[in-house]
């Protein structure tokens, strides 16, 4: 037999109805609605006035995937980002029944365990607090994003934070919410609570911060064949600090063209035209300022594109480089001419080769 729920509009708890069709909308089959609204083992809550009682008993440990994002995508600074599906952090979140935050990391790793410093914990003393929640938590961080590394690392934390604890308190947010519970994070990272990491890590794809104020973000299609590379040079920069190099004014000439290339972008993404989508990846702004703090970058720059490479440019605020490109195989020869340009700098760098993670944080066993 199908079970069907929908929400009580008197209490918004669930409501179990097997055959009304008036309610189509609301409605979700027993498995999509568990898959999408509670991890399998938890019930359902409801009031006196609903058709079943159920007792809740939510999940009490989660272990999830948080991906590496690009953010800025070239020319939309602040605006844009994808997530990557090749690298990311796993971090574990268990209840306690004490009401306190507690946090682990991998000996040896410089991340801070103190839960007031460390994005993780923050994002979830913001959470649990906002939902009254009666429980605390262990959260253990396996971060594989290097710090400083230009790919999401405070974000990935701090996403997956959000995430991982909306699941445990029984998805009570909204992705807005978790995105805005996510900024926390980032604010206390690099002092600005930035959006364009932390959206796609929880939504997936191409992520557009259509607003701040208030916050609005808008899903982006990702065209199939798109395939970035990224080159990750071992030496840190600190989205702080890499913020106060840029130009607190810009020439009207150089946003009129940036404005085309976001545009551009957009177009490009939504109707799968990846040669616009490559003549869009032009920054007038932010990346001649921040490319010095990058070693080799226009060599990078002028290697992948002649390996074939869509466009590409400084991916969030470095030293990490990234390069899209239509099809996997161009994809692989940018990594391979990323390497050689590399090699001879004497620097430590990894390649990472991704399809754009259009999941977003997801759970793992
Ligand atoms: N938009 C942010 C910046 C991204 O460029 O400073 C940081 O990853």
């Amino acid at each position: 037999m199908n079970f069907y729920f929908f929400r009580c509009s008197k209490c918004l708890g669930i409501r179990q109805n097997e055959k009304s069709k008036k309610l189509q909308k609301d409605i979700f089959q027993f498995n999509d609605f568990m898959d999408r609204h509670y991890l399998v083992g938890t019930q359902l809550t409801v009031a006196a006035h609903c058709t079943i009682n159920a007792t809740i008993r939510f999940m009490d440990k989660i272990k999830i995937f948080a991906p590496a994002t690009v953010a800025n995508v070239s020319c939309a600074f602040d605006i844009l980002g994808f997530a990557l599906e090749s690298v990311g952090d796993e971090m574990i979140f268990s209840k306690l029944d004490e009401k306190v935050i507690t946090i682990s990391v991998p000996l040896g790793s410089n991340l801070p365990s103190n839960p007031e410093k460390n994005v993780a914990g923050v994002v979830a003393k913001a959470m649990l607090d906002t939902a009254k929640a009666d429980f605390g938590l262990h959260i253990h961080i396996d971060k594989r994003i290097m710090p400083g590394s230009g790919i999401g690392s405070s974000a990935a934390s701090s996403a997956g934070t959000a995430y991982a604890v909306n699941k445990l308190l029984g998805n009570v947010f909204s992705d807005t919410e978790l995105i805005k519970f996510a900024m926390l994070g980032e604010a206390l990272a690099s002092g600005i609570p930035h959006a364009d990491n932390v959206a796609p890590a929880i939504m997936g794809g191409f992520a557009l911060v259509r607003s701040y104020h208030p916050l609005e973000l808008i899903k982006i299609p990702v065209p199939d064949e798109l395939y970035c590379t990224v080159i990750h040079p071992q030496i840190e920069v600190k989205t702080e600090n890499s913020r106060k190099i840029l130009k607190k004014n810009i020439l009207l000439k150089d946003a009129v063209t940036q404005w085309g290339n976001i545009a551009g972008l957009i177009a490009g993404l939504y109707s799968k035209d990846y040669d616009l989508i490559g003549r869009s990846l032009d920054d007038k702004i932010v990346e001649p300022v921040r490319s010095i703090l990058i070693p080799l970058f226009f060599e990078l720059k002028q290697a992948f594109l002649s390996a074939g490479a869509l466009g590409g440019g400084i991916s969030g605020s470095g030293p990490s480089v990234f390069a899209l490109s239509k099809g996997k195989h161009t994809a692989e020869n940018v990594a391979d001419v990323m390497d050689s340009v590399y090699a001879k700098t004497g620097i430590d760098y990894d390649i990472h080769l991704s399809k754009i993670n259009e999941q977003g944080v997801k759970i793992i066993i």
